[in-house]
């Protein structure tokens, strides 16, 4: 099959990129990961990018030109979908229209319930009774695109914010992948 080429952004530490560099090997798989793009230097996901010999470009994002250049590398690799895994940086409305092409990310709660940062710690006072990830379509508003996939789990008396980011993130892993067969399977 002809698989979709895709960049993955990340800033951290890269498990979600890790889980979807082994999934795109599946024959079935519908994207390859042709580019890997993080804007932190110290990003431990790099090491991923090194060890699978996938290209990876550093961003600063504090200069004035980085979008275009970006933008460039982009189009040069014909990368037609990015998917934002822990990227911590908002893209701004005229790099989301010269991209032109999907844009999807992972957030660690159910939403549209809290976007943005300290998820976890939201969730617990607040006394959920369920939480989870979501994955949806990126625009020029903070984790407000369409959502593509939502996966919840009950939350358990003896939750703390360290058992809820494992428990999320273990969830994290079956719904970025699915939310890709989704994409393009039914567009
Ligand atoms: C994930 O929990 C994701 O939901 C959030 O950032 C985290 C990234 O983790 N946006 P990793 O870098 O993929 O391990």
């Amino acid at each position: 099959m002809v698989k979709k080429k895709a960049c993955i952004f990340i800033s951290g530490k890269g498990s979600n990129l890790k889980n979807l560099i082994i999934k795109s090997r599946e024959y079935n798989f519908p994207i390859s990961i042709d580019f890997i793009v993080s804007n932190n230097k110290n990003a431990k996901g790099i090491e991923y990018a090194k060890k699978n010999s996938i290209p990876h470009l550093i961003i600063n994002t504090g200069k004035r030109d980085f979008e275009n250049k970006l933008i460039n590398e982009l189009k040069i690799r014909k990368i037609s979908l990015i998917c934002l895994a822990g990227y911590m940086k908002i893209l701004s409305k005229k790099f989301l229209e010269k991209f032109g092409k999907k844009i999807i990310n992972i957030h660690p709660s159910l939403l549209p319930k809290f976007k943005g940062l300290n998820t976890f710690l939201k969730v617990l006072e607040t006394k959920e009774i369920k939480t989870g990830c979501t994955v949806h379509y990126v625009n020029e508003k903070l984790d407000s695109g369409k959502i593509i996939v939502k996966k919840s789990f009950y939350i358990e008396k003896n939750d703390s914010v360290e058992s809820l980011r494992l428990k999320t993130q273990n969830l994290e892993y079956k719904a970025f992948p699915e939310a890709l067969i989704k994409i393009f399977r039914y567009n």
